[in-house]
């Protein structure tokens, strides 16, 4: 196999608030004509209006542009490599073609407001989309306002709450997750103002039924699972989970952004659930990997569907329409309608995918993982914790562990290390039960080259940490990233800043 040589640019860029200077301008505004109606800042009450300026950077349009083309040449640009480490975020091709659609003038160029007979094309996508999703999880009603697999997650826990306090059973405030489902299922009903319990895996790697019937009571609201999870193990008794939890009165939410290896194999409405949401810029094909926007779908069953975000998409039998006087919807989840470019992509994916091309994308996403999860294994010191040697469905959470043991080496090392060999540096999310750990989704886009490839990666970094370590504790050589030293900052509110203003306020105290 050839090996590729990887050397990245690497600019000594600062932020964009940090360049410029002061009165430097990238665009000269024209100066407001007062008779044109008077200044548009009149008509904002006096106690809104801002006392100082905002902080925006000072800086011309040649430097921004050139600060742009330095940041575009320090990212690996999609596509460019096999994106299979994101951490339980299925990264797949997304077909120019569908580019194509999504940037054409007739629909990037709408404006939300429109009246509703001049975007009929775009509400029959969404329309037509959403019958699809509903095949697709055999559910009922969807909802595309969300704008990504969290906030999905968060309209259904709302609904089931809704749902409950409907039926005058405001005390249902408990909702039951799994250690390895995503960290949103129990971040979505913690936000929701409710009690989260956890289960924890028997050796199979999900829990057992004995541990759910422990914790159902009149209180439980609801369950809210993965499956499979972010071990890439299939629960196949889940079933049987949401039974005991219709039981007691609670109503199930599927987490269904890893639905990449079961579409057209299993539907939620089988398993037992009420509701459950796809991420259309994970399984549905549509940019990912903060090449977003993302965008998420909602879908429940007929008894939730009172309660879906308003306004839905409603067709009366001639024309398209948004309907907005839904009394016992949960409100708008997100501004407007939702991405809707990604609806068009998502369409247009699932169009040239056919029924049965959904599923063989299924059957070959199993197929690829199962063949990395092999070579992978054949890593000394790499392992995949709980059903070692048994087949997973789209994805496997390993371990570094042994080889870390061995060679003193931290986790950050390795993934920093597998930068310089031109691939985006992997993790995990938390929670950390399976220690020192990168998940890895191969998904139907890539070839057994990309995942030999891969693989050869990985075991030239075992072998570098057992024969150079110090290459590999100084990684990275060749790419422009930072050394990941500290993951919490990923984690920690304490410690990150997922803004400018954010960053400064924590760096100024
Ligand atoms: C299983 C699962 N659920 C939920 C999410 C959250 O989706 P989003 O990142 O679009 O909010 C993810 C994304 O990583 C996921 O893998």
């Amino acid at each position: 196999m050839t090996k590729r040589i990887f050397q990245q640019a690497r600019w000594n860029e600062k932020l964009l608030f940090e360049l410029g200077s002061e009165g430097e301008r990238g665009m000269l505004i024209p100066p407001f004509e007062t008779e044109a109606g008077g200044r548009a800042e009149n008509s904002v009450p006096e106690s809104m209006r801002r006392q100082n300026p905002p902080h925006l950077p000072e800086i011309s349009q040649v430097e921004t542009l050139r600060h742009f083309l330095r940041l575009s040449q320090e990212t690996l640009g999609a596509g460019l490599v096999a994106d299979f480490g994101m951490a339980t975020s299925t990264v797949k091709y997304n077909p120019p073609v569908n580019e194509q659609l999504a940037r054409d003038a007739r629909l990037a160029e709408l404006h939300p407001l429109q009246d509703e007979r001049t975007v009929q094309g775009l509400l029959e996508v969404m329309y037509r989309l959403e019958r699809f999703l509903q095949e697709i999880s055999g559910l009922d009603r969807v909802s595309l306002q969300p704008r990504g697999g969290s906030q999905a997650i968060y309209a259904n826990v709302s609904m089931v709450r809704a749902f409950h306090a409907r039926r005058g059973e405001t005390q249902r405030d408990e909702f039951i997750t799994t250690i390895f489902s995503h960290p949103s299922d129990a971040a979505a009903p913690n936000v929701a103002g409710c009690k989260v319990i956890t289960l924890y895996p028997e050796e199979s790697g999900y829990p057992g039924l004995g541990a759910l019937k422990a914790v159902l009571s009149e209180r439980t609201a609801g369950l809210i699972v993965t499956n499979p999870d972010d071990t890439g193990i299939f629960n196949p008794r889940i079933r049987e989970f949401t039974d005991l939890v219709h039981a007691a009165g609670g109503l199930c939410v599927y987490d269904q952004a890893n639905a990449n290896g079961l579409l057209g194999v299993l539907r939620a409405r089988e398993a037992g659930f009420d509701a459950c949401q796809f991420n259309l810029h994970k399984t549905f094909s549509t940019p990912h990997a903060s090449g977003g926007p993302g965008a998420g779908a909602s879908c429940v069953t007929e008894a939730l569907a009172p309660f879906l975000p308003a306004p839905t998409v409603e067709f009366d039998g001639e024309k398209y329409y948004l309907d907005h006087d839904r009394p016992d919807s949960i409100g708008k989840i997100g501004s407007f309608y939702g991405v809707t470019a990604n609806f068009l992509r998502a369409y247009a994916w699932i169009m040239s995918m056919g029924a049965d091309g959904l599923r063989e994308a299924a059957n070959l996403a199993v197929l690829n993982n199962n063949y990395l999860l092999k070579k992978v294994l054949e890593i000394p010191g790499v392992t995949a914790p709980y059903q070692p040697n048994q087949p997973r469905l789209d994805q496997v959470r390993y371990s570094w562990t042994e080889l870390l043991q061995e060679t003193g080496l931290k986790i950050t090392d390795i993934s920093n290390r597998s930068a310089d060999l031109g691939m985006h540096f992997f993790f995990s999310h938390h929670p950390y039960v399976v220690s020192d750990p990168a998940t890895l989704e191969p998904t139907e886009s890539y070839s057994r080259r990309d995942i030999d490839t891969y693989v050869s990666s990985w075991a030239q970094i075992a072998d570098e940490a057992r024969t150079q370590p110090e290459l590999v504790r100084s990684a990275p050589h060749n790419a422009p990233i930072h050394q990941m030293s500290d993951p919490t900052y990923l984690t920690d509110p304490e410690k990150w800043s997922p803004t400018w203003r954010a960053y400064r306020k924590k760096h100024s105290e």
